[in-house]
């Protein structure tokens, strides 16, 4: 048995608590353990304790001095679309000089652009790529992500992507959770309709007779899949045995928040436009919303999401990067705990609740990952830092100092 002794960490922040999604004043408790420790068996965490009871029970594990820095869970990114070809430099630079993320679709840039690089790629080169793009989310203190198909568009450049993802998941410290988004625009010259039949009668049925996805998600948006359209696809992924997270109200509100809530969807993501109808919807069926500040950031815009209202409402608020070519090219948590704070109005505890144990349960993972506490899998990063609050207070600057997965160092 191999075991691992942590131990002086100024704050260790567990987020023990009830086993659910934290609501309300919930998400300001981070059950913060001073001077203390951990000892991991195997991969998992045995005893949380102060460091004078994890140094007593240590035996003969290997110990590691945090040496009065902060020890967080590793971060949960419940929303990245992780698999890509290129970049989309040319699209950054037009919106640097004014134009909009529709206007820029339209003379040829956004999602289409990638789309063809994407096809265009060898699985061998894409997964070259995605290695690169998960070691700069273990580097930021991530240690589980969820990935979103959506760059292929026909049966094979969609399984091409999953499958990408599969592998990584094998070879690659970093956890995917893979979501198919098959659904995420229409291909060129093809009728919405009959794309949306091929999504539902060819793409589906292999992905979930493969197990490439644990969940199916929808571009809901004016332009892309209205709210009738998703529905569609996502009773269809339903029936396959697919949990249903769902792209709404990002840049109109069309109703995508009830939609969700109509359909008990696990998460309604971005919700920028949402508004209290579209939060009560969202908590009678018990939907998590996925706040996304990464992707108004980096669109120039100050429209974020209504935070506040929906954790006063008792909504499970998760955080998530959005990590992508075009909207928002960061893999980085600490940013997105900044931007929630100071653009959103969450105190930095809620903003860890919500990149943590919220955001692992919207992935069905709440029972093993999270928090730090006994047979949780022992996934956790060690910053640079005295006070866990200095992680959304500093920005710009790396505060990583290591980062753990199953107590094997990997960063
Ligand atoms: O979440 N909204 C749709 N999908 C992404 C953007 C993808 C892209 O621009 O490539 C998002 O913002
Ligand atoms: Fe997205």
């Amino acid at each position: 048995m191999s075991s691992v002794a942590v131990i002086h960490a100024s704050q260790l922040v567990t987020l023990a608590g009830p086993q659910r999604p934290r609501v309300g004043t919930e998400m300001s408790e981070l059950a913060i353990i001073r001077d203390g420790g951990m000892l991991i068996r195997d991969g998992k965490i045995d005893i949380v304790s102060s460091s004078e009871e994890v140094a007593k029970n240590a035996g003969d594990a290997e110990v590691v001095d945090a040496g009065g820095r902060v020890i967080l869970p590793g971060f949960v990114d419940a929303h990245t679309h992780l698999v890509f070809a290129g970049n989309r430099l040319d699209d950054f630079e037009r919106r640097a000089r004014g134009e909009t993320y529709e206007q820029i679709a339209r003379a040829g840039g956004g999602i289409w652009s990638t789309v063809e690089k994407t096809r265009a790629a060898s699985g061998e080169e894409l997964f070259t790529q995605a290695q690169n793009h998960a070691k700069w989310f273990l580097r930021c203190g991530t240690t589980t992500v969820e990935a979103k198909s959506g760059y292929g568009l026909t049966v094979e450049g969609e399984l091409k992507i999953l499958r990408v993802m599969r592998r990584l998941n094998e070879e690659a410290p970093l956890e995917i959770v893979p979501t198919f988004l098959g659904a995420h625009a229409v291909p060129r010259k093809l009728n919405t309709d009959k794309y949306i039949d091929l999504v539902i009668d060819e793409m589906l049925p292999r992905v979930a007779s493969e197990k490439l996805a644990e969940f199916c998600d929808v571009f809901c948006e004016h332009g892309y899949f209205d709210v009738e359209q998703s529905r569609r696809i996502l009773t269809a992924a339903r029936k396959l045995g697919l949990g249903l997270r769902i792209h709404v109200d990002q840049l109109s509100d069309s109703g995508g928040a009830q939609l969700a809530g109509e359909l008990k969807a696990t998460t309604a993501d971005h919700l920028e436009k949402t508004d209290e109808q579209g939060i009560a919807a969202m908590k009678s069926a018990g939907v998590q919303p996925v706040l996304l500040p990464g992707s108004v950031y980096a669109l120039g815009s100050t429209a974020y999401p209504r935070a506040r209202e929906m954790i006063d409402a008792g909504l499970a608020v998760v955080l998530a990067t959005d990590f992508n070519p075009g909207s928002s090219p960061t893999p980085s948590m600490p940013m997105i705990l900044s931007l929630a704070c100071t653009q959103m109005k969450m105190s930095p505890a809620e903003a860890i609740t919500a990149s943590t144990i919220n955001a692992a349960y919207s992935l069905n993972r709440g029972g093993k990952l999270g928090s730090l506490e006994r047979a949780k899998i022992a996934n956790f990063s060690i910053f640079d830092c005295e006070d866990y609050r200095e992680l959304a207070y500093w920005f710009g600057i790396p505060q990583t100092h290591s980062v753990y997965v199953r107590g094997e160092r990997v960063v």
